[in-house]
């Protein structure tokens, strides 16, 4: 978590806050990611964009490859050689995933392609069983699009209602409204643990004590946390928690929703296909076991197994040592931020991670991005599918600057430099 109120320029040597006592290696760690080497206009490549996705180390590129080189079969199936050694390698990915996360058990792991996906899906079966018209769902300010307009599509079709917890200035949840918004008619509240704009990691514990006080069940959008915080699901005690893979240092197009086995137990299934079927006749479907109950026709099945090669990569290296690496060189990146003439934070939140939005005054982030791009730094821009937050703050957009474990000091340092590009072409 971030000290974002540094407000004099130190550095390690002048200050303990700026000391890295991880013992973090990140120039070994860079050299598991082979994308690290890449050059983008003829400069070495600075990834800063790692809120959109990360890079994927070579086990987990490996771990695709063989599987296309020397398992490539579907799963579930077959009773040949191939499709039973596939099975097992995803079944194992489907361990390691409940493991990382601490659920209890494996029906309450179903695998989807991306946090979008798992947010449907809870929409579309819980959603449609429990909320009727007059009900109410509260999510907050701060919520990507995926955790808006399926909510939004669901409180439409049933005539429900969908409440908002607004933030402050600094990009926090205004907790103290949260009380007033919760009613008999409340149904779900359903949150995001780590903004994507702004940073922020919200009190989701202190959201699921109050919410299950009174019996409301509660999802946990985890696309911004799985790769920064220690993720235990029965010590939050959410009722849903959903990712995506891509976040976590694994493929694209994997994702997880995690449910209580009860909750998932009692709804209805999701697609209709192959695999989520027990037997099928004209008249009647009796549908499958957890967690196949939710996962219809063939899955991404390398995607998933690389990201099972992803999670032993995390757990081999630590995420305690991942997030304290990354808050020294947060704390780094702060401090050297503040002295950018015009720089303006969004999201300035007490409890953050490794994520900075800014602006700098009459510089369009397209424009900064564009900049940045040429000197091979890449950065995110616009409004990173949270409308209601640029709404909040009014602006079109912000920069973004977001770090993982193989950023560096000298990367940051050679931002902050760059930076004074835009300033050239600006002048
Ligand atoms: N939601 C991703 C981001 O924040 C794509 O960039």
């Amino acid at each position: 978590m971030i000290n974002t109120s540094t407000k004099t320029k130190t550095d390690a040597s002048e200050n303990l806050i700026l000391k890295d006592t991880s013992g973090f290696d990140a120039g070994s760690i860079r050299k598991d990611f082979p994308i690290l080497n890449t050059t983008v206009h003829g400069k070495p490549l600075v990834y800063l964009d790692n809120a959109a996705t990360t890079h994927k180390p070579l086990v987990v590129i490996e771990k695709t490859r063989e599987y296309f080189e020397e398992t490539n079969s579907n799963i579930h199936r077959g009773v040949h050689f191939l499709s039973q050694k596939a099975t097992n390698e995803y079944e194992e990915a489907r361990e390691k995933v409940r493991s990382f996360i601490n659920a209890k058990s494996l029906k309450e792991i179903i695998f989807t392609k991306g946090a979008t996906e798992s947010i449907n899906l809870v929409a579309s079966t819980f959603g449609r069983m429990n909320i009727n018209a007059g009900d109410e769902i509260i999510i907050s300010y701060m919520e990507h699009h995926s955790n808006i307009v399926p909510w939004q599509m669901l409180t439409q079709e049933k005539g429900a209602v969908l409440k908002v917890v607004p933030i402050n200035d600094h990009g926090e949840l205004e907790m103290d409204k949260l009380p007033g918004l919760i009613s008999e008619k409340t149904k779900l509240i359903s949150i995001v643990h780590v903004s994507n704009s702004l940073g922020t990691i919200n009190p989701v514990k202190e959201i699921i004590d109050l919410a299950h006080s009174k019996g409301i069940p509660v999802l946990v959008d985890g696309s911004q946390s799985i790769q920064h915080l220690k993720i235990d699901v029965r010590e939050l005690d959410c009722d849903f928690f959903v990712f995506s893979g891509h976040k976590l240092y694994g493929p694209t197009g994997t994702g997880v929703l995690y449910g209580k086995e009860e909750l998932l137990e009692s709804m209805p299934p999701y697609q209709g296909g192959g695999d989520m079927i027990a037997a099928v006749s004209f008249e009647k479907t009796l549908y499958n076991e957890l967690p196949f109950k939710f996962e219809a026709g063939t899955p991404n099945i390398a995607g998933m197994i690389g990201l099972g090669a992803a999670i032993d990569y995390v757990r081999g290296i630590g995420i305690e040592k991942i997030a304290s690496y990354e808050k020294y060189l947060s704390d780094y990146a702060a401090s050297h931020f503040v002295d950018i003439p015009k720089f303006r934070p969004i999201g300035s939140a007490k409890e953050k991670v490794s994520v900075f939005s800014f602006i700098l005054a009459g510089i369009h982030p397209h424009d900064i991005g564009t900049i940045l791009d040429f000197e091979g730094i890449a950065i995110r821009t616009g409004h990173h599918c949270t409308q209601p937050v640029m709404k909040r703050f009014n602006i079109p957009a912000t920069a973004r600057v977001s770090i993982a474990m193989y950023n560096t000091k000298e990367e940051i340092d050679h931002f902050v430099r760059a930076i004074n590009k835009v300033f050239e072409v600006f002048a």
